[in-house]
């Protein structure tokens, strides 16, 4: 009962980045359960170049492959919970959980 369409667009999107910025990756569905709701949880990781600045990649219309920019942003919004996690030369994570109910 989560409302798929905000979680598929943000994977989407970063699935997107996995495969232009990263290389290709590897998408992880999980469903978490806490008290009061199930959710539902995608972690979309690559081997690639990774991210030095973590927080300036989150902003707004900031690319380096001459994308829009909206796309990390723009996941992030969609979703309840998001975690970058990225050095580089270390491959890039992101996980993304919505979760249903109230
Ligand atoms: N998986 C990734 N690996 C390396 N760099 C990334 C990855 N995802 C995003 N980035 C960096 O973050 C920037 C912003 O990403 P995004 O907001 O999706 O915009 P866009 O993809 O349009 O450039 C990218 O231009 C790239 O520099
Ligand atoms: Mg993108």
């Amino acid at each position: 009962m989560v409302d798929q369409t905000r979680v598929v667009t943000a994977a989407s999107e970063l699935a997107r980045n996995a495969y232009v910025h990263g290389g290709g990756g590897t998408l992880l569905i999980e469903y978490p359960r806490r008290e009061g709701g199930n959710g539902l949880r995608l972690t979309i990781s690559d081997n690639g170049p990774g991210i030095g600045d973590t927080d300036e990649v989150l902003a707004d219309g900031f690319t380096t492959g001459g994308g829009l920019g909206h796309g990390l942003g723009g996941a992030k919004r969609l979703v309840d919970d998001f975690t970058l996690r990225s050095a580089p030369g270390q491959g890039t994570t992101v996980t993304v959980t919505r979760w249903a109910g109230p």
